[in-house]
């Protein structure tokens, strides 16, 4: 297997933009919305001072909880959700209790991949997105041809993604909007001899599936990467492997994945992904990765 160290940059935004960063701190925009949100990676000095930034809202996160907090409105008229877009992809952007905004931009870069993959093979794939949520991934694959298998523990995240479908008018696109537990639909579509020629999969560090079955990062990622592999098809596009605040190294991330594919040959990409900050060129990390490709 051939391994290729790389910097995953989700630079191909319009309505996206990483205005500032630093102390600790971040002022984005969201379309027509700004927002403040804490980000300890953002370690720094920023370009102006956090005091002096303007925003539509910023995060208060609560003591001691990574992801939960409450946002406060700084302008008063600034709407609950509002609309953005990614390359004819339209979808309502919120501000969550969990600190995003309905979209996690840095997968981007992901979304042009395999947007590219799946033009370039030439054929209709069958794509499925594990662990799929705001299901963005899903409708870039569904707009470049591809009919998709789209799986969140979630019903409620798999709600806003056929809101999505439709808004970005891809209702008559074959994407299967299915709520279930990665591990267990990964066993079923092992027994139903179900094939893919392209997984994509974003776990979380922790997680539960619909029946409260819980998913833990480094304890059960190499059993899924097992079934993932044993779903794609002979001669598979791609696998895209994603990561967030896991003490693993993007090296274990894609060792682990060339184990599963080895007899594929074809080459791992593998590195950090990261938001480019407007104006001054720096990088705000997000997330590591790992993915695979045929070519
Ligand atoms: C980091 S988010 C994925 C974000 C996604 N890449 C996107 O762009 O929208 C992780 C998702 O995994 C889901 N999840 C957690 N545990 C799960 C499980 N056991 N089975 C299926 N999905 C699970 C959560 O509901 C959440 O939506």
């Amino acid at each position: 297997m051939k391994y290729e160290q790389t910097l995953f940059l989700a630079d191909n935004w319009k309505d996206y933009a990483l205005l500032d960063s630093g102390d600790g701190m971040k002022l984005e925009r969201f379309a027509s919305q700004t927002v403040i949100r804490p980000d300890p990676q953002a370690f720094w000095r920023p370009n102006k001072p956090v005091k002096s930034w303007k925003a539509d809202a910023w995060f208060d996160a609560k003591a001691g909880d990574d992801e939960r907090g409450e946002w406060r409105r700084l302008n008063p008229k600034a709407p609950d959700t509002w609309p953005m877009e990614w390359n004819g992809i339209r979808f309502e952007a919120r501000r969550t209790p969990f600190r995003h905004m309905g979209v996690f931009q840095e997968h981007a870069v992901h979304w042009a991949f395999a947007q590219e993959q799946l033009k370039k093979s030439g054929h209709p794939a069958n794509v499925l997105n594990l662990f799929g949520y705001t299901g963005l991934m899903s409708l870039a694959c569904a707009q470049a041809g591809a009919e998709v298998v789209h799986l969140d523990a979630s019903p409620k995240s798999n709600g806003f993604g056929k809101d999505a479908q439709s808004l970005s008018d891809l209702d008559d696109r074959t994407i299967r909007w299915i709520a279930d537990d990665a591990m267990k639909f990964v066993a079923r579509e092992q027994r139903r001899g179900n094939q893919y020629d392209a997984i994509i999969l974003d776990p979380p560090k922790f997680g539960r599936g619909t029946k409260n079955e819980t998913w833990r990062f480094e304890e059960d990622l190499p059993g899924l990467l097992d079934g993932v592999a044993s779903l794609l098809v002979k001669k598979p596009l791609f696998v895209i492997l994603t990561a967030y605040a896991v003490r693993l190294s993007h090296i274990a991330l894609a060792q682990a994945l060339g184990d599963r594919m080895e007899s594929l040959g074809g080459r791992i990409e593998m590195g950090e992904m990261a938001l480019p900050e407007e104006k001054t060129g720096r990088m705000l990390p997000t997330s590591i990765c790992a993915r695979w490709r045929a070519d």
